[in-house]
């Protein structure tokens, strides 16, 4: 965590509550470098930590509720620790409700202060960031030793049942497992993973494209839907057991055709990913991050038109050693560039908006 971000919220916290914090918990968000869409149907992902995300100040509450500030929108919430109820309109609320309602073992009432330095709709993850740094924070406020895995799934099963997302488990693993400057192969099937540092002459940078996702969730839930619909036509349990002959072979009806097509595809797209990332051969993997955006374009349309001639600019400055293509749940938010490290602050500055460099 940045320690401005650390100083600033306990500094908000003592504003809020009259008190110093006991500490400050910290979550990073993710950038997905390759394997979108693919997590829910127990595919392989590579996505990596990022510098910034959320952190939450907390101390003891003494009057049996839990107090809640979450100081990027200035609102407030409380209630008590063992009867949390459901919001009836998703909000940052959600999200903390449902960590402390799912939390195993019993949660005393807390002070918390929520404060992130992630841009919001931005398709780098600051709703799993929210939740894993809630969960860091009660597990702290409880001694309790959680493991990552753990965690993930706490806070994949708050997005299900309190923000209504049907979302796979990589933001959350990649936020509660991942490595600073490391990207991780999961396996979104037994979530085992494996940390590639990233070679030293590579950079890795997240160009916001300044359309926010909204209102997206049911698109997201119906290729959830459709890739399900796909497996039981083609009688696996997931399209994870699928190869690109069988869909030849068994002419799937559209869209379950073009979205089958573009998860079996990525899948073997994050194996060769991974590949170069470990020979270092930047050329290969920037082909493969130019197939994968076309691939989420076309068949699994789930970019944006901005998002789309956003890819293209940057590609074509990077040239054929580096790629681009759009990272997160798509509709919108940012691009993620693998460049040479030598034209990173080049490509940065060349005007493309508001630019994150990542290593
Ligand atoms: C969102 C979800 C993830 C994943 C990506 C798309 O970030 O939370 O589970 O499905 O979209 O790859």
């Amino acid at each position: 965590m940045n320690n401005g971000l650390a100083e600033k919220t306990k500094e908000l916290f003592a504003k809020e509550f009259g008190a110093q914090p006991v500490a400050v918990a910290f979550a990073p968000g993710r950038a997905n470098l390759i394997g979108e869409h693919v997590d829910y149907n127990d595919g392989l992902v590579l996505p990596m930590p990022i510098d910034a995300g959320t952190a939450v100040a907390w101390a003891r509450s003494d009057d049996g509720r839990m107090h809640v500030h979450a100081a990027d929108f200035g609102e407030s919430d409380s209630f008590e620790p063992d009867a949390p109820t459901k919001p009836s309109e998703v909000s940052w609320r959600s999200y903390v409700r449902g960590m402390a309602a799912k939390w195993e073992g019993e949660l005393p009432a807390l002070k918390l202060l929520i404060m992130g330095d992630l841009p919001r709709g931005s398709g780098l993850s600051s709703s799993a960031s929210l939740c894993i740094a809630l969960g860091r924070a009660f597990a702290a406020a409880t001694g309790t030793d959680i493991d990552p895995t753990s965690l993930a799934r706490h806070a994949q099963r708050t997005e299900h049942e309190y923000a209504g997302v049907a979302c796979g488990i990589m933001d959350q693993m990649a936020i509660a497992a991942g490595k600073p400057g490391h990207a991780m192969l999961l396996d979104c099937r037994d979530l085992s993973c494996e940390h590639f540092t990233i070679p030293d002459d590579w950079s890795v940078l997240i160009v916001d494209s300044g359309v926010t996702r909204g209102l997206v969730d049911g698109e997201y839930n119906a290729r959830r839907q459709e890739c399900e619909a796909a497996a039981r036509a083609l009688g696996v349990d997931s399209l994870r057991d699928v190869r690109m002959e069988d869909l030849e072979d068994a002419s799937l009806p559209e869209p379950e055709a073009r979205r089958a097509a573009h998860v079996v595809g990525e899948i073997a797209r994050v194996r060769e990913a991974a590949k170069a990332l470990q020979t270092g051969d930047l050329a290969r993997f920037g082909e493969l991050l130019q197939d994968g955006h076309a691939s989420l374009r076309d068949l699994f349309e789930v970019s944006h038109p901005v998002v789309d001639e956003l890819v293209e600019r940057l590609q074509s400055k990077v040239g054929s050693n580096g790629g681009a293509r759009m990272t997160g749940a798509g509709f919108g938010g940012s691009v993620v560039v693998v460049l040479p490290e030598s034209r990173a602050a080049e490509i940065a500055g060349a005007g493309n908006g508001k630019v994150l460099r990542v290593i």
